[in-house]
């Protein structure tokens, strides 16, 4: 990266089951295993959220999951939602397109003009950045320089968590361990996408904290790179 690129700090929050799983299987909303979290960890998880100046997940999430990203169980104010959605192609019907917190949907230069304007229609910001996918390292700049966001929190899904990492974006992790297995080769696991060709290409990391939130373990990582 360039001496003059600035981007937010990237904390990566996940609830992962004891086999690196995010859902029940492929195609499945990640809600129906964060029923199996201690009350306490949803407190942390809203409370992180209310720390944090924006939440970022995939429009595939979004479709699937429909999630709010909103901060409900703790006092505080909702983080700023951001979704990458090259496409535009988010169903407009969306809780993030509700209204109940600021919600930027970030699109690419193919995305449909009416796409745009409908989405726009529901009151969500709508900002251009890329070509024909997000570029995300200058999505972070934006963020960054033009909303004021100096820590971003990213809640998945395993193919954003894939591109964030392929650009060395990502600072920090805080995993929810659900002591839980569910199999399936393709079910969505916390990185998806990554096949690397040596143990050169591993990301590493350094446990820097764990401990019990409720009945939950806990983990959080420094990641490191080596540029
Ligand atoms: N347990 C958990 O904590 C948790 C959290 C979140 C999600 N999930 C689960 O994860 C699953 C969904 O994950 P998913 O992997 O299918 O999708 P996803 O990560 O939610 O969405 C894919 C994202 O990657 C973007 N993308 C694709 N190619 C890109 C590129 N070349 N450059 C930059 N961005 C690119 C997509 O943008 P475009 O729209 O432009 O394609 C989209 O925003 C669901 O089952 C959900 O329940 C679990």
């Amino acid at each position: 990266m360039p001496d003059h690129y600035h981007k937010p700090h990237v904390l990566i929050m996940s609830e992962i089951t004891v086999d690196g799983k995010l859902t029940l299987k492929k195609g499945a909303s990640s809600k129906i295993l964060m029923k199996y979290m201690d009350p306490e960890t949803d407190l942390l998880l809203h409370k992180t959220r209310a720390e944090y100046d924006a939440i970022m997940v995939g429009s595939n999430t979004i479709k699937i999951d429909n999630s709010f990203l909103t901060v409900r169980h703790v006092e505080g104010i909702s983080p700023l939602r951001v979704i990458p959605n090259s496409h535009a192609d988010i169903p407009l019907d969306s809780n993030v397109l509700k209204g109940d917190a600021p919600t930027l949907i970030v699109v690419s230069e193919k995305a449909p003009k009416e796409r745009v304007e409908a989405i726009k229609k529901t009151g969500a910001e709508v900002i251009v950045v890329g070509e024909n996918h997000i570029d995300l390292p200058l999505l972070l700049n934006v963020l960054f320089e033009d909303y004021g966001v100096s820590k971003l929190m990213v809640e998945g899904g395993p193919t954003l968590n894939h591109f964030m990492f392929q650009y060395h974006l990502v600072d920090e992790i805080r995993l929810i361990h659900l002591p839980l297995i569910v199999g399936g080769a393709d079910t969505p696991s916390l990185v998806g996408g990554m096949h690397i060709e040596s143990e050169d290409d591993m990301f590493r990391l350094s446990l820097k904290s764990h401990y019990l939130c409720g009945s939950n373990l806990v983990t959080e990582y420094d990641v490191i790179y080596g540029d």
